[in-house]
């Protein structure tokens, strides 16, 4: 029977912070108050000085992910690791079936890479393509496997990219089912066409990638991915918002009452276009992502949004490629593979442009980087608080703590950092994942395989129901 005692410091949840000591044993949280004493063996953390909240949920990753012809850097087991010793307990990774592959065999394939997972871990499952089979096997893996999100890739033509038709269909069955559509908002047929139009222009380097998936191709996949679930009367999240017009669309669908969703990137809340500018070529290759980095201005929008409860979560959608893998877009931006990581340093950066910042007080913080999470993919108080039955999965968290983000200390596998020569004040002293200590000032005791895949309920019969009251009510007959 293992125990830890946190003792001394100040926990934080998303809705109130207190002192009181954090008692873990066989995985769970079983006491929080004040004056806990230690049972015998357990090991004591002094967190006097420090916040104890619960650890990250990265909503958004890809591990050893076969991507643009290649696989990413970080398997499930690197990538989770470096997630802990950032103060990040979870991660929702994404099935990406190809498109005519059975959705099952894909997501059998990705829990057997899964299995060395360091930290504990949850799949959305992507649709791109649509079938009757589909259809049925949307419903084995909500009702038998414990998936209650699907992902729709409006971008990517000729590889991943679903259509209307696929869209509407996959939406229409998520509501059925009780289960989160969620989309990757940009319109891939004008991404295409824009890709060859700046190529066409001369513009063959990293500074095209932005120019080829500018705001309003974002903004457009959004609207449209809002206006289907609206008409459907089924709640949409929408992953990586980048962008104020994106924003905005989630924005003004809130303010007639649809239940839209919005997640933001660490990276796109603090990085801007000018790094595909860069003369060097990987060093502006190593930034291509999607969407891409936006115009200065952006980036105060979205915290904005994270303030006023426009957006939502927070994720990294880490998925990295070393120099060689995105030299393959040497002659031609479009074959840059798409990504970059930070599941390690998510925490860090948020807390110190966020909280250091007073743009974020230390609850919203946890909000946006654990609660929400959970409370949107059915899994709290499981994860996301620091409360009597939940699980252990904590970060004590040195507001005082400095530390200077470089790929030379990164544990991810990736060969650059897109956070690189940031100091940032606020580091995680501690890990905790189902009760045992895994990160220990500097110390990552990450253990292959030791993580589990969460199963995620799907949301009961209320999901949806008054958008779709709404939208079935009998019109009027209008006199004149
Ligand atoms: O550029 C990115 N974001 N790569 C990963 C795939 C995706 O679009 O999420
Ligand atoms: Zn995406
Ligand atoms: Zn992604």
């Amino acid at each position: 029977m293992s125990a830890v005692l946190i003792r001394g410091g100040t926990v934080v949840n998303a809705d109130r912070a207190f002192r009181a000591d954090v008692l873990c044993q066989d995985g769970r949280i079983v006491a929080v108050a004040e004056g806990l004493s230690a049972p015998a063996g357990a090991t004591v953390v002094d967190a006097g000085g420090q916040y104890v909240m619960p650890g990250g949920i990265d909503p958004h990753t890809h591990m050893q992910l076969p991507f643009m012809g290649t696989v990413t850097m970080d398997d499930f087991f690197t990538g989770t690791a470096a997630g802990l010793a950032g103060g990040t307990t979870s991660i929702i990774d994404f099935v990406i079936p190809d498109p005519q592959e059975n959705i099952l065999d894909a997501y059998k394939k990705w829990r057997g890479w899964a299995e060395k997972s360091a930290s504990d871990y949850s799949f959305h499952v992507a649709i791109t393509w649509w079938s009757e089979q589909v259809r049925k096997d949307m419903g084995t893996l909500v009702n038998d496997e414990g998936i209650n999100s699907f992902k729709h890739f409006m971008a990517y033509k000729n590889a991943i990219m679903c259509d209307d038709e696929t869209l509407v269909n996959s939406f229409k069955r998520a509501l059925e089912l009780g289960a989160m559509p969620t989309v990757h908002a940009e319109n891939g047929e004008l991404v295409y066409l824009l890709q060859k139009t700046v190529s066409e222009m001369g513009i063959k380097g990293p500074e095209g990638h932005p120019l080829s998936r500018p705001p309003m191709v974002e903004a457009e996949a959004a609207n449209r991915a809002i206006a289907i679930a609206d008409v459907l009367g089924v709640p949409i999240y929408v992953v990586h918002v980048s962008c104020v017009e994106s924003a905005e669309a989630i924005a003004r669908a809130r303010a007639r009452g649809q239940r839209v969703y919005g997640e933001v990137l660490a990276g796109h809340l603090v990085l801007d276009d000018s790094v595909y500018r860069h003369p060097d070529f990987a060093t502006a290759a190593a930034h291509v992502m999607s969407p891409p980095f936006r115009p200065k201005g952006n980036s105060e929008f979205l915290w904005r949004g994270l303030q006023s409860g426009n957006l939502h979560t927070t994720a990294t959608d880490h998925c990295t490629f070393c120099a060689a893998q995105k030299a393959a877009g040497k002659d031609d931006f479009s074959k840059i593979p798409n990504g970059c990581g930070g599941v390690e340093e998510r925490l860090a950066v948020i807390w110190d442009e966020g909280v250091n910042t007073g743009r974020l007080t230390p609850s919203e913080f946890v909000a946006v980087t654990s609660a929400n999470t959970a409370k949107l993919f059915n899994i709290y108080p499981q994860k996301g608080s620091v409360s009597v039955g939940a699980d252990a999965d904590l970060v004590v968290w040195d507001p005082a703590g400095t530390k200077t983000l470089s790929v030379k200390t990164q544990h991810s596998k990736g060969d650059f950092n897109i956070f690189e020569g940031r100091t940032v004040r606020g580091i995680p002293s501690h890990t905790l994942s189902q009760g045992e200590l895994v990160y220990v000032q500097g110390d990552l005791r990450a253990v292959q395989g030791k993580g589990r895949y969460i199963k995620r309920p799907a949301f009961g019969p209320d999901f949806g129901a008054a958008q779709q009251r709404a939208q079935t009510q009998k019109p009027t007959a209008v006199t004149r």
